[in-house]
This record gives structure tokens, C-alpha cells and sequence, in this order.
């Protein structure tokens, strides 16, 4: 079986869905893999490096669309307007795995349906232990969280750090983080590495802890957030009300902070407005805000996406591609994660398509010409189909997940970061 990576056409996306360490994996699953010349040159993973390990460098984007299965970091969801042309070369039968941003761009979802292609959409790979290797959505909010922080500290006209100098001490920065989720985590240990002090709050009472552990302290604040998280573990929607005292509550904590980032999310809906202009006006001139929920509508009112808006002295950056600014490492996360999901997809040289499986029946958002994910379905108006009806498989706890699948360039197990 063939499988194939194009070069990205979404504008300004610099990631590749397959490193060149990920191609003996594939090989060993007995798959023969494709690389369009240059796909992964803005990463920094040249043709040469994959043809080293095995892989067929092809000119033609139509050739490689050709291919049994392909693999994309953007699908026509995520790729609204350049993903089109592409769409005629997908074919009946054949497999597209990557995102597409299922839940916000169902329509992208019916089209590829209508090619009679099996899309695996990964966005949509269940948040539980057996998957956690697949999860792309963590892995690049990882990279994002990282990232804007350097965008701020580098917006920012002050240094992170406290330093005594012989011409004088000057104060280490003070950073806010809002939502700490697996972005805002990350921001705050970035933050930390830096040397600002750094506070956060999130309205999940249980990640305090977390936010602890990687050193800031968890603002405590007079809201009822005993009803905050569902069973799943994610934030719910709360009531305007809520939101209004949030806001207000806050608005303090913003003004005090040199730089804030904003990361607060509710799966499927838009981001909840949380720092408002009148707040913006509370900060001090060369503040910085950086939004990573500016795709979703943004945390505060002043964000607009990939534009740096600037109000009362105040940098606003909404950026809504940050893992694409450090490709390197965020296209070998997506590889080992892709990797992953298809050492659990492939049997003996071939797909199978097991939806007695929770990770493939719920990954899969079309097949046989039809929309297959009852979520999609739901948001485009359509009636559940009879796949959706397969039985319930549950998540047995503590399972353990699939042996990861060994890279040339994984760094030793003893990783010095885990002290
Ligand atoms: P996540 O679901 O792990 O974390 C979101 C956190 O926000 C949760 O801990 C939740 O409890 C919290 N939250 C919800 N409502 C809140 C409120 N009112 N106040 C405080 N906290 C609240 O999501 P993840 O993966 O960390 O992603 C965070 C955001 O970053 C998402 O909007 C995602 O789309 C975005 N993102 C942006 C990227 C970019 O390049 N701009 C790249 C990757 C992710």
C-alpha cells in the first residue's frame, strides 16, 4: 500500500505531516511512502533526509494524491480556500488522514464525503489514555503555549528576569495566564523558564494543583465553579452572569500584569470574552496580551486574528498558527502522533476499519460517501446513521497506551527536563 504526503498549500503553514524519522516506522508497517519534493523544506526536513530512510521523493502533487492513503496537516477543513483544488484529486476509496477542523467547518466534511473518501479527521481522536499518543490538538497546543509566550516577552519592552545590575535592579516581569489547559500549562512553564512570576487561573478548581506544579500560583477568585467541568473533564459554558464577574474580578489582576496570556476554551463553542477594552485601558502602556483563542472569536474584545492590534499603548497579537512558527518540532509531534494512529489502523500491511474500536470509530468523520461522525452529522442537520448506532466500547481505566513507536531522533528515555 502506498501512502503519501503533499507539500502544504495553506498560506503561511511551514509543517509536514511526516518527518523523515517516522519513514522506517511505516516502511516496518509495510507501507511504501511518497514525499512531495520540498513538503518538508520550510520545516528543515529536506527531500535528501527522506530519501535516506527509504522514502520515494515524487514531483507530482497529482501522483501523490494517487496514493491508498494520504496524510496532510491540513485537510480541506483547515485549508478552506487552497484546500479546493485538491479535492478533485481525492478519489473512492482512498484514506486522508489529518485535520480539518471537523466541528467548525462541517461543510469541508460533506465535500470530502461526497468523494467517496475515508477521512480520518484528527481533531476527533478521543481524549482518553489509549489515545493520548494520537492527540494532535494537545501536541500543538504544546507548541503554541511555548510560543506565545516568546512572542510576548519579545513585544514586551521589559526582560522576563529580575536582574542586579551595577546600574540598577530591575523588576522581573509579571505574567498572567488564563486557562490552563494543556496550552496554558505550558505558557506558564515557558514563562517560568524565563524568569517572570508568573499567576494563572482556570475555572477547573482540579488543575490548581497542576498549576502549582509548574510553578505559579493559581489566582483564587469569588466565582462558583463547583458546576465548572463536565464528566469528561472540560470547562462547560457558563452563564453570562458568570462570565460578567469573571470579567470584573479579573480586570485587577490584568491591570498588575506585564504580559497575559489567554487561552481559556470550551470544546465546540467560542472562546468566552474574558478581558474586556475597558480593561485593556486598565493596563499599562508596552503591556502585551497574546489571544490563542483568537480563531474561536478570542478572549478578550480587542483581539483580531493574526493582526497586532494596538490600543491605549497595549500590544493586542491574536496569532492563529503558532505551531507552524516552530515547524520543526511541531511537524515531528504531528508525525509521531499520525505514526501512532496508523500502527493502530494498519494490520498486516492494510487498514482495517474496526468500529467496534472507540479511537477509529470516533476518529472517522466520512466513509462509503457519507459524513460518518454523529457530531459532524448533528451540526450539519443530518440524522444519525446506523454506524453511529455500534456498540458502546468503555474506556477501561488506566489502560495502557500503544508502545510508542521508537524515532531515530527520540532523545534518551532519562530526559533531563524530568528531574
Ligand atoms: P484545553 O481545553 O486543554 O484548555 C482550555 C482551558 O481553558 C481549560 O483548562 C478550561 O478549563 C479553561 N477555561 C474555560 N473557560 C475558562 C474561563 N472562563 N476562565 C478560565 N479558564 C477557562 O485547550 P488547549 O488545547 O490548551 O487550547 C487552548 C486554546 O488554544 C484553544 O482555544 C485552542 O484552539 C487554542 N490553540 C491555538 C493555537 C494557535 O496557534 N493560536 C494552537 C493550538 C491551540
Amino acid at each position: 500500500m502506498q501512502i503519501a504526503v503533499p507539500k502544504e498549500t495553506y498560506p503561511g503553514e511551514r509543517r509536514v505531516a511526516l518527518v523523515p524519522s517516522a519513514v522506517a516506522p511505516l516502511l516496518k508497517l509495510g507501507l511504501e511512502v511518497s514525499i512531495q519534493a520540498g513538503a518538508g523544506d520550510e520545516a528543515g526536513y529536506l527531500d535528501s533526509a527522506y530519501s535516506g530512510q527509504g522514502a520515494r521523493i515524487v514531483e507530482n502533487r497529482g501522483d501523490i494524491f494517487a496514493a491508498d492513503i494520504v496524510l496532510q496537516v491540513r485537510c480541506l477543513g483547515a485549508n478552506q480556500d487552497a484546500g479546493q483544488a485538491d479535492l478533485e484529486k481525492l478519489s473512492d476509496g482512498q484514506i486522508l488522514i489529518g485535520t480539518s477542523d471537523p466541528l467548525g467547518a462541517p461543510e469541508s466534511i460533506q465535500q470530502i464525503a461526497e468523494r467517496g473518501v475515508t477521512h480520518f479527521a484528527m481533531e476527533l481522536i478521543p481524549r482518553i489514555t489509549r489515545a493520548q499518543g494520537m492527540d494532535v490538538l494537545s501536541s500543538m497546543a504544546t507548541v503554541a503555549g511555548y510560543h506565545a509566550v516568546l512572542m510576548g516577552a519579545t513585544a514586551l519592552p521589559k526582560m522576563f528576569p529580575m536582574m542586579m545590575t551595577a546600574a540598577g535592579t530591575l523588576a522581573a516581569a509579571k505574567v498572567f495566564v488564563i486557562g490552563a489547559g494543556v496550552a496554558g500549562l505550558q505558557a506558564i512553564a515557558t514563562a517560568r523558564r524565563l524568569g517572570g512570576i508568573v499567576s494563572a487561573y482556570d475555572v477547573r478548581p482540579v488543575v490548581k494543583e497542576q498549576v502549582e506544579s509548574v510553578g505559579a500560583k493559581f489566582v483564587e477568585m469569588q466565582l462558583e465553579t463547583t458546576t465548572a467541568e463536565d464528566k469528561g473533564g472540560y470547562a462547560k459554558a457558563m452563564g453570562e452572569e458568570f462570565y460578567q464577574k469573571q470579567r470584573e474580578l479579573m480586570a485587577t489582576i490584568v491591570a498588575q500584569s506585564d504580559v497575559v496570556v489567554t487561552t481559556a476554551a470550551i470544546p465546540g463553542r467560542e472562546s468566552p470574552l474574558l478581558i474586556t477594552a475597558e480593561a485593556v485601558r486598565g493596563m499599562s502602556p508596552g503591556s502585551v496580551i497574546v489571544d490563542l483563542a483568537a480563531e474561536r472569536g478570542g478572549n478578550c474584545e480587542l483581539s483580531q486574528a493574526d493582526q497586532q492590534v494596538i490600543e491605549h499603548g497595549v500590544t493586542i497579537m491574536g496569532p492563529t498558527n503558532l505551531p507552524s512558527a516552530v515547524a520543526f518540532h511541531a511537524s515531528q509531534m504531528f508525525a509521531k502522533n499520525i505514526t501512532n494512529f496508523l500502527t493502530h489502523l494498519i494490520e498486516d500491511g492494510k487498514p482495517r476499519i474496526d468500529l467496534e474500536d472507540e479511537i477509529t470509530r470516533d476518529t472517522m468523520a466520512t466513509r462509503g460517501g457519507e459524513v460518518t461522525s454523529g457530531r459532524v452529522r448533528e451540526l450539519l442537520g443530518l440524522a444519525p446513521l446506523e454506524v453511529e448506532k455500534a456498540p458502546e466500547i468503555d474506556e477501561v481505566q488506566g489502560d495502557s497506551p500503544p508502545p510508542p513507536i521508537p524515532f531515530d531522533d527520540d532523545p534518551p528515555a532519562e530526559s533531563p527536563e524530568k528531574q
